[in-house]
């Protein structure tokens, strides 16, 4: 149980759900963890049960990202791992998103409206932002502090990206969500590709559906979710952290530009 032995990790939206459980797999596994959240309090009550630091900002705001990683910096002096993990379904508080999304699913809605016409430009806005933007935000300033360390042993310092299976399947009724969760796997392979010479590595997670909070309002599509996938049921957050374990370690030294998906089945490729 030590294969993050000696390496800093910081988990972006780790207060809860696929976060916190990574947050926790990394720590029995030796790192020393940073949990980051829009929250403090929150961040800080995960940090205390896995006897990790709390940090907070919003990754879609750029200064506030850097202003974190200065902190990450002064106080740790070095980076091993950034795990860029924070995000939303778009759901959040709109009961109207909530009904679209399950009448995409439903066989008794006759001529439904299409679900594009009611994404406004700001939720389009805010699912890249905080996604897309602030992965690429987090990504940027980590490499500031991961670049310093002249001496990293082959494979060792790596960025782990968290795509879905919707940025490859897609989903109706989910447009800015699955343009957001595709652009973070070609994000990935770029950087992967600019960053290989440097020995970092940089990969994506693409989970199937996992419950956590962002889907347990979905409840009506479980169903259906587990009628669709081969294993027959829905994912645990324990399904994407082991996988995230076995990215960051040295394990996976040889494994870069690459989306492991933890699915269930529900998507199958390669
Ligand atoms: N649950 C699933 O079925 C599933 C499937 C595929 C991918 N994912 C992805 O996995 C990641 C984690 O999802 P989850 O299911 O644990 O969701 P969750 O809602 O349980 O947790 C998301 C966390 O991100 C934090 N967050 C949101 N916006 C933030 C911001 N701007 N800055 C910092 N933190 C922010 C939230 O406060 C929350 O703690 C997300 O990127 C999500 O898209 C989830």
């Amino acid at each position: 149980m030590s294969r993050l032995q000696g390496k800093t990790a910081l988990i972006t939206g780790a207060a809860r759900g696929i976060g916190a459980k990574i947050a926790q797999r990394f720590s029995e596994e030796g790192a020393k963890v940073i949990i980051n959240d829009l929250s403090l309090d929150a961040a800080q009550i995960t940090a205390d049960q896995i006897g990790g630091s709390a940090l907070a900002c919003d990754v879609s705001d750029p200064q506030a990202v850097d202003a974190m990683f200065e902190q990450v910096r002064r106080k740790f002096d070095s980076l091993d791992i950034l795990v860029n993990n924070a995000g939303i379904s778009g759901l959040e508080g709109d009961s109207d998103a909530h009904e679209r999304l399950l009448g995409t699913y439903s066989e008794n809605i006759d001529e439904p409206e299409l679900p594009i016409f009611s994404v406004t430009n700001e939720a389009w806005s805010k699912m890249l932002a905080v996604h897309l933007n602030g992965t690429f935000f987090c990504s940027r300033a980590a490499l500031r502090i991961m670049m310093r360390h002249g001496d990293r042993i082959a494979g060792s310092t790596n960025i782990i990206n968290m795509g879905s299976i919707m940025g490859t399947a897609g989903g109706a009724g989910a447009v800015a969500y699955c343009s957001a969760k595709a652009g973070i796997l070609g994000f990935t392979r770029s950087l992967a590709r600019e960053l290989a010479p440097h020995k970092i590595r940089v990969n994506a997670l693409a989970p199937g559906h996992i419950y956590t909070d962002m889907i347990s309002s979905l409840e009506d599509m479980h169903p259906a979710l587990v009628a669709q996938t081969p294993l027959g049921h829905l994912g645990e957050t324990d399904d994407i952290a082991w996988a995230a374990v076995y990215l960051a370690s040295n394990e996976a030294k040889f494994v870069t530009g690459q989306a492991l998906s933890p699915n269930g089945g529900w998507h199958m490729s390669q």
